[in-house]
């Protein structure tokens, strides 16, 4: 593969460039959390169980080695409510000590950590009792927050609460049909967040829950830089659709943006762009290319998102990307995507927006919630050995990091259409 030439750009002092996982796609037998359960039950929706993963929860020492050799000095992973307290009330000193030594291992090897607390999945005991509906939630939120201090006082500076809020709030929707037999099907097309209304008590709890849990982390640590994740979606209103779009927008992503106005950082989570007409959203353009996910080529999102993000939550809020990148079997679209997307992230900083990082999704292929084939990795993981292959875009991107580089591209216009603020 010939690199790409061009423009760069020298990135500020400090700036965090690494990748991300999550645990239950990496670790293997979360066989406490929700999500295994569903996965295992007789006739689920779900087409392909997580298993043993990348078996990272052995091999996570690994995975950081290959990092800092590729160059990078961040990496952002999430510690496992249900492996952490297993029961109600119940904390598994193991886990505590597993998770800190991996805090310890990333610093040892110059990664800094970036840890989010809850990435999808919860306890099953969690769910049993509600989940995110019940009146409990962020209460019980709280408390494991308060035992996951205990991990982050290793060491870590930034810390997610809860990993794409907006999602969770869809999610529900959609499981609840699913299990209502309103709905049905398997797999991806199980889960097309278009179709369905988050959930708005959902969505409250998980405000409360992240509230807390920034009291309880701060308490602990004042020093502690709390954050939470959203998955931006970059609506696009066609000609005569702005007011459907924002009325579409605001329970799907600005109310968790707005939400982040008194946080230390948001993060901003940012693949493609949605298209919304005066019905409503629309598909994929005819032609338009798309990746494994089915999702449109569109690494300038990453770019929009920043800026539509920074408008909303406000410049004192500083900007952290925590996931990027883009599902192929195709490693030059990889490099070619990542370059478009961190020029238009450049072009954010030129702007003045203080962003302080960017996390690649993701480090390793994983389990993408019911399915191993979108490889999103910039390393390859054999699935019956376990063995890791960095893949050329891996040893590009590492490069940059060492280097303090990114691709820098001309001033990006903003499209019309593209909402700028809430
Ligand atoms: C999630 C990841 C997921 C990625 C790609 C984000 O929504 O945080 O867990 O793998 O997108 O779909």
């Amino acid at each position: 593969m010939t690199p790409p030439t061009g423009p760069r750009l020298t990135l500020p002092e400090g700036f965090l460039l690494g990748a991300s996982t999550s645990a239950h796609q990496v670790e293997g037998n979360n066989v406490g959390s929700d999500w295994w359960a569903v996965e295992n039950r007789p006739g689920t929706f779900v087409a392909e169980r997580s298993g043993d993963a990348a078996d990272s929860f052995h091999r996570w020492p690994e995975d950081m080695d290959l990092l800092r050799e590729l160059g990078f000095n961040a990496y952002r992973f999430s510690v496992e409510w249900a492996r952490i307290e297993p029961e109600r009330g119940h904390v598994s000193r193991a886990a505590v000590a597993h998770y800190r030594a991996m805090v310890l291992g990333a610093l040892e090897r110059g990664l800094t950590p970036v840890v989010t607390l809850h990435h999808f999945t919860s306890p099953q005991w969690f769910s049993a009792r509600g989940g995110w509906a019940s009146p409990e939630a962020a209460g019980l939120f709280a408390a494991y927050a308060s035992v996951a201090a205990e991990i982050l006082s290793a060491g870590v500076r930034h810390v997610a609460t809860i990993n794409e809020p907006n999602m969770i709030a869809l999610m529900h929707t959609m499981i609840r049909r699913l299990n209502s037999g309103e709905q049905t099907g398997s797999g991806a097309a199980a889960f097309d967040p278009s179709t369905v209304e988050p959930d708005a008590e959902v969505t409250q709890s998980l405000i409360r829950a992240h509230r807390a849990a920034y009291e309880v982390l701060k308490a602990a640590d004042p020093g502690l830089r709390v954050g939470w994740t959203v998955a931006n979606q970059v609506y696009r209103a066609e000609p005569g659709a702005a007011e459907v779009a924002e009325a579409h927008a605001h329970p799907r992503e600005d109310v968790f943006l707005e939400a982040a106005r008194e946080d230390d950082w948001i993060g901003v989570q940012a693949y493609t762009r949605h298209r919304i007409g005066p019905d409503g959203p629309l598909p994929v353009e005819p032609g338009a290319e798309t990746t494994l996910t089915g999702w449109e080529y569109y690494p300038e999102a990453l770019g929009l998102a920043i800026r539509h993000t920074a408008a909303v939550v406000g410049p004192h809020v500083p900007v952290l990307v925590t996931e990027n990148g883009i599902a192929t079997g195709d490693d030059e679209r990889r490099v070619a995507y990542t370059t478009e997307a961190l020029a238009s992230l450049a072009s954010a900083l030129r702007d003045g927006i203080d962003v302080r990082g960017y996390l690649h999704w993701s480090a390793l292929d994983n389990y993408e919630w019911g399915s191993y084939r979108p490889t999103f990795g910039l390393i390859a993981v054999d699935p019956r050995t376990f063995a890791r292959t960095p893949k050329p875009s891996a040893r590009w991107l590492g490069a940059l990091a060492r280097a303090g580089e990114i691709p820098d591209g001309a001033p990006a216009a903003v499209p019309a259409g593209v909402r700028s603020a809430g």
